[in-house]
């Protein structure tokens, strides 16, 4: 690999017009994170030496989610060319009024690209051995439909690159050419700012096109060369039937690593991964569940179908679901089981703890071993506040029991159903609340006879 120093600018002031959106294009999300950083996540894998990002004008939340990056306002959004002049400018003031080595360009709305791929573009900027090295690398794929991408113009004979032609300057025949520009470049930093000092905008959309700098180059006598890379990493998003597009190839690709990994999905294409969701091994995950943000499964978990969960760490051998809604602050213990439509949140189910149906737990502990009924609800809101339910070791909740926090069951006690528990119960006590019990003898035949009789005189008045 190269020996060079590199310096990345990544660039993300475009609007995103055909998204139709107020967010920046960058920062729409694949797998709940913006797009942005799986870019700077991937970044962060090679080794650079400096990384600017060139936003535009009013992207506060955007300079946020690149943080601790150096930022470069790009004011008149002037096109991929004017873009890079100003991430330039920012690179030479970080380093002292000079930058040798390597300047790496990448679209922020080309996020998938592999940390492999980029180190094969420094691979072929540091050329071959007793040969100059090539001036620019550009990484071209092979789409299915080459559509708005630029067209790369190549060499027959020698395969050098000569020129990369817009889709909408490009005549019929190079409309043909399926070889097409990721927008990925790598440039020789001596010679970039030449290269950029003779853009012009003479253009269908008069705009800078950093893509002209490829046959600036050639003409001035300096040679390009071209590193072929994956469709799958190097969709561009612009448009939201890109991004759905690329959502897909983010799916797969971790329906693909989990498996790998050694976990059974029964039905892939029906789970959904967050870009952090951790699993283990000898987990099964059944049709239909959906992962949130902040979740990790350990060895031997079982998720059932249709359930959802979000920052929930679930321990070895535990059952979730199915139809299950795990929220965030949820760590359910070794061999535990939440049970259908149930939901927990900001809760620590501990070890073989049970609560197999229909529940409500919310801001509470649930003890080892400890078996919570149908129907419990953990009242853990007044209108105002937030309190804690804690039910302890091998307690049993009866079905249908309101527990009105804060409130403490104690080790082994025992609720009866249908209670409703407003103040703290000790440990192997058993308490209900249910009102006391009536029974009329035979008074189901007086009821109905009376009403009978009721019903009739109405019918005849
Ligand atoms: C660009 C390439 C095209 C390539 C395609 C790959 C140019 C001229 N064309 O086209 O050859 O096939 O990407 O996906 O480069 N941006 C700025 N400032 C600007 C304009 C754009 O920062 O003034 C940023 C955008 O935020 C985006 C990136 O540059 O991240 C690319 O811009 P975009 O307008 O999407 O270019 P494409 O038309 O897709
Ligand atoms: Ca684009």
């Amino acid at each position: 690999m190269s020996k060079k120093k590199t310096a990345v600018i990544v660039l993300a002031a475009g609007l995103g017009t055909r998204m139709k959106s107020d967010l920046p294009k960058v920062m729409h999300p694949l797998g709940g994170r913006p797009m942005i950083n799986h870019l700077l996540a991937t970044l962060a894998k090679i080794q650079c030496d400096n990384t600017v990002v060139v936003v535009g004008p009013d992207m506060a939340d955007l300079e946020a989610a690149v943080s601790p990056h150096t930022t470069a306002v790009q004011y008149d959004r002037a096109g991929t060319g004017d873009a890079v002049k100003v991430g330039v400018q920012a690179l030479t003031k970080a380093n002292g009024g000079d930058f040798k080595g390597n300047v790496l360009i990448v679209y922020g709305d080309t996020p998938l690209i592999s940390e492999q791929t980029l180190n094969g573009m420094l691979e072929a900027r540091a050329g071959q051995p007793g040969k100059v090295p090539p001036s620019i690398v550009v990484l071209g794929f092979q789409p299915l439909d080459p559509g708005a991408y630029g067209r790369l113009v190549v060499d027959e004979d020698e395969g050098d690159l000569l020129a990369i032609v817009e889709a909408n300057d490009a005549t019929p025949e190079q409309l043909d050419i399926n070889l097409c520009n990721s927008g990925v470049m790598c440039f020789d930093a001596s010679l970039l700012p030449q290269f950029l000092s003779r853009l012009s905008n003479d253009n269908a959309n008069q705009e800078e096109y950093l893509t002209d700098c490829v046959g600036i180059a050639c003409e001035d006598g300096f040679a390009c060369a071209v590193v072929e890379g994956d469709e799958d990493e190097l969709i561009g998003v612009n448009s939201r039937v890109d991004l759905a597009q690329a959502e897909v190839i983010f799916q797969d690709f971790m329906r693909e690593k989990t498996m790998k990994g050694g976990a059974t999905l029964q039905d892939p294409s029906t789970v959904y991964f967050s870009f952090d969701t951790k699993i283990g091994k000898d987990v099964v995950i059944e049709p239909n569940v959906q992962f949130g943000p902040g979740v990790t499964l350990s060895n031997h978990v079982t998720v059932k179908g249709f359930s959802h969960l979000e920052g929930a760490h679930i321990h070895p051998g535990a059952t979730v679901g199915p139809f299950a809604r795990l929220r965030p602050g949820t760590s359910i213990g070794q061999e535990a089981k939440v049970g259908n439509f149930v939901e927990i949140k900001n809760t620590d189910v501990k070890e073989g703890a049970k609560i197999s149906h229909l529940s409500y737990i919310g801001d509470a502990e649930v003890g080892t071993e400890a078996n919570i009924g149908a129907g419990t609800i953990t009242c853990n809101y007044d209108g105002f506040m937030k309190h804690k339910t804690i039910i302890g070791e091998c307690a049993f909740i009866g079905s249908n029991t309101a527990l009105i926090a804060p409130v403490k069951v104690g080790d082994g006690a025992i609720v009866g159903a249908g209670s409703t528990i407003a103040f703290d119960v000790e440990a192997n006590a058993i308490v209900t609340t249910r009102a006391p019990h009536k029974t009329g003898q035979d008074a189901a035949i007086s009821y109905r006879a009376r009403k009978r009789a009721e019903k009739e005189k109405l019918n005849k008045g």
